[in-house]
C-alpha cells in the first residue's frame, strides 16, 4: 500500500513525518476516515466539510479542499480499485515546539489507505466509567487526540466487548470510541443529540435523514429498556448490537436496525454527493 505525505505518493514503508510534528508530539491535528468502494471515496464532500470544521475548531489552517481532493485522487489512482477499502486524511499543526504552543510551519497533510474492514454482523458493547466531556474545547471535533478512546476501547476489549460507549458528564448517552449509537424502542428510533458531545457522524447524519430517527437527550437507562441498539460509522455503516453490559438486546438486528441497514445499502451510493 502507498501513502501521501510531503506532497507526493510514496510507498507506505517510506512514509515519514518529522519527529517534531505537533500532531505527533501533542495530538494537535484532525482527521477523517472514509470508506472507499471500487476506488471511489464515499461522501468525500461531507468528510471534507467536517475536516474543515474540526480544523477551524482547533484554529488550524486546513489545506484547500481542492488540494485534498487531488491528493485523494492521486493516492487512489496508485492502487487497484478493489484494493483500498478505507482512507484516512490527517491534517496536523505541522512542525512545532515540544509544548502546547503551535509553530509557524505549514500544516502537515497525510493520507493513508488500508484494505476494506470486515465487521461482524453484531457487536457487544459496554459502557465505560469515563465521561465524554460535552463542554470540552474539542467536543464534537474529530481530533487526533484519541487517547481517551484508546483507553476506553482497551477496557471494552478487556471485558470481551467490541466497542465502548461513553456517557456525557451529565450521564446522558453520547457515543462510542469510533461510532455513533442508535436505540430503538416502541417502534421509534433515537440517537443522542450533539449536546452530548458526540461527533456529528457522517453515517449518523445519513441514517437520521433516511429513517426518520430523532435526536434526543437519552438517559443511560435507555440501554436497559431498548428493543434494539445499533452502531454507525463510516466503515461499519450500520452494525447491530447484541449485548450491552452483558444484557442480551431483545433483537439483533431488530426491524429498525434492518430498515436502517437497508436504507443505507440502497441509497448510499446514489444519494450522497461524491
Ligand atoms: C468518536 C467517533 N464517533 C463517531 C464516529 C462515526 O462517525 P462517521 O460515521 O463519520 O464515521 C467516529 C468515526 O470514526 C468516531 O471516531
Amino acid at each position: 500500500m502507498k501513502t501521501w505525505v510531503g506532497g507526493r505518493v510514496v510507498e507506505a514503508a517510506d512514509a515519514y513525518v518529522s519527529a517534531h510534528d505537533h500532531g505527533l508530539t501533542v495530538g494537535d491535528g484532525v482527521f477523517e476516515t472514509l470508506k472507499v468502494v471500487g476506488g471511489v471515496p464515499f461522501a468525500l464532500t461531507r468528510h471534507l466539510a467536517r475536516l474543515r470544521a474540526s480544523a477551524a475548531g482547533l484554529g488550524l489552517d486546513a489545506p484547500p479542499d481542492d488540494d485534498v481532493r487531488e491528493a485523494v485522487a492521486a493516492l487512489l489512482r496508485a492502487h487497484a480499485p478493489g484494493e483500498v477499502g478505507r482512507l484516512r486524511i490527517t491534517v496536523t499543526g505541522g512542525v512545532g515546539p515540544a509544548g502546547s504552543e503551535r509553530g509557524d510551519a505549514p500544516p502537515t497533510l497525510l493520507l493513508t489507505v488500508g484494505p476494506p474492514t470486515v465487521w461482524p454482523a453484531t457487536a457487544d458493547v459496554v459502557v465505560v466509567p469515563w465521561p465524554r466531556n460535552e463542554r470540552s474545547a474539542v467536543a464534537g471535533l474529530k481530533t487526533t487526540s484519541y487517547a481517551e478512546n484508546v483507553v476506553a476501547l482497551h477496557e471494552a476489549r478487556r471485558k470481551g466487548a467490541a466497542e465502548a460507549l461513553f456517557l456525557d458528564t451529565r450521564g446522558r448517552l453520547s457515543e462510542g470510541t469510533g461510532s455513533n449509537v442508535f436505540v430503538g424502542w416502541d417502534g421509534a428510533l433515537y440517537t443522542p443529540s450533539l449536546a452530548s458531545g458526540c461527533l456529528a457522524g457522517i453515517t449518523r447524519g445519513l441514517v437520521l435523514e433516511w429513517t426518520g430517527a430523532e435526536e434526543a437527550d437519552l438517559d443511560r437507562s435507555v440501554l436497559a429498556d431498548a428493543d434494539e441498539v445499533f452502531l454507525t460509522s463510516s466503515t461499519r455503516d450500520v452494525q447491530a448490537v447484541a449485548h450491552v453490559d452483558g444484557r442480551a438486546v431483545p433483537a439483533a438486528p431488530g426491524p429498525l436496525t434492518q430498515a436502517a441497514a437497508r436504507a443505507f445499502a440502497e441509497r448510499s451510493v446514489a444519494d450522497v454527493d461524491p
